[in-house]
């Protein structure tokens, strides 16, 4: 029999504080109108100082355990994808296993960007593979409003905070993932970048007056870099997992932009339905993204048992991935 790993619970959590596009108009030269049509997004949660990623990664973690029946004593492996850590050193895993008093799990984090919660995902897969006993948590989440310049209109309209889990443990059925793809290209790295408050340069006055602590995106160039990869990894994962475009029940792809959804949803001809969307609500959380769509998904009943679920994902690096499932 073959053995899989299957997504047992999931669970979300973003920061009560919403800013809305209104909102940004007070702030910056900008308007509802132009944010809505250029991108989606209405609204998006900030969360306040004192509030970190951490914090989102163990609630969002909690309610998938909780849904999951499973404890965090029985924690094998606990993975963050993130590019926003609380700080360098520990990383957000060890922070979350420690307030989840995950004592027999070991801990991580992933840096792949908007990547990085698919990155985990398909890391759990391996090792639940390798024993299906394990049960894993896998985690996307994001302080982006902190990286951000808020003078920036042609980012920080764009990013915010959240974060989204789920467990994964071995499948007993057919349920589970069927293929991961996981691809990168780090030649263009500088298209889509935060420069600064790593090793390549001091934190100094000059690197700050730069702005260098804060997300850059050359946002055209990242657009038609998305739409090719996010198409092709869609195709690579359903070949793989021997599915045709009818086949596929839920796509749920990286919430960066309506238009690249729409223009995932007609190139693989999909109906409205069938391509998940709530990009309005959070704007771009990044690795928190997918999962948090995922959890919503799960908990509004959008996903049956025996669906067909397409995961795909792009971000800086550039990372981009796909995974497949039956829910
Ligand atoms: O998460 C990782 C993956 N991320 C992505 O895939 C993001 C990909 N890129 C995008 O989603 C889009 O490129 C953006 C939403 C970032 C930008 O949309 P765009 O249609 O590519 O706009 P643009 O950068 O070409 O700017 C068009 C105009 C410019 O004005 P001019 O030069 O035509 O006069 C900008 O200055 O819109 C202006 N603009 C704005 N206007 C009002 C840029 N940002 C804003 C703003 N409000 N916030």
């Amino acid at each position: 029999m073959t053995i899989r790993s299957k997504i047992a619970g999931t669970g979300s959590c973003v920061p009560e504080q919403v800013l809305t596009n209104k909102d940004l108009e007070s702030m910056i030269d900008t308007s509802d109108e132009w944010i809505t049509t250029r991108t989606g997004i209405r609204q998006r949660h900030i969360a306040p100082q004192g509030q970190n990623n951490s914090d989102l990664a163990a609630e969002a973690s909690m309610a998938a355990l909780s849904m999951a029946g499973v404890d965090a004593s029985e924690l094998d492996l606990i993975i963050v994808g993130t590019l926003t850590p609380d700080m360098p050193m520990p990383s957000v895993a060890c922070l979350v296993q420690r307030r989840l008093g995950a004592t027999n799990a070991g801990a991580f984090d992933v840096a792949a960007t908007c990547s990085g919660f698919l990155y985990s995902l398909s890391i759990a897969d391996k090792f639940i593979k390798e024993d299906p006993s394990r049960k894993i948590l896998a985690i996307g989440s994001e302080v982006l409003s902190r990286r951000t310049n808020w003078d920036d209109r042609t980012t920080c309209v764009l990013f915010a905070d959240g974060a989204g889990a789920a467990v994964v443990t071995g499948s007993q059925d057919e349920s589970g993932i069927l293929s991961t793809c996981l691809h990168a290209d780090g030649s263009v790295w500088d298209l889509l970048t935060i420069r600064g408050l790593g090793t390549a340069y001091p934190v100094d006055q000059e690197l700050l007056s730069k702005g260098w602590q804060y997300i850059e995106m050359k946002g055209k160039d990242v657009f038609k870099h998305a739409v090719k990869a996010l198409e092709s990894v869609a195709h690579e994962s359903m070949a793989k997992a021997g599915w045709s475009n009818d086949d596929l029940d839920l796509l749920i792809a990286h919430q960066a932009n309506i238009r690249i959804l729409d223009f995932l949803r007609e190139r693989l001809n999909l109906p409205k339905e069938k391509v998940f969307i709530n990009i309005d609500k959070y704007g771009n959380t990044s690795a928190a993204s997918i999962p948090i769509a995922l959890d919503e998904a799960n908990r509004s009943g959008k996903l049956k048992k025996g669906d067909n679920v397409l995961l795909i994902s792009f971000g800086g690096g550039f990372t981009w991935a796909g995974v497949t499932m039956r829910w």
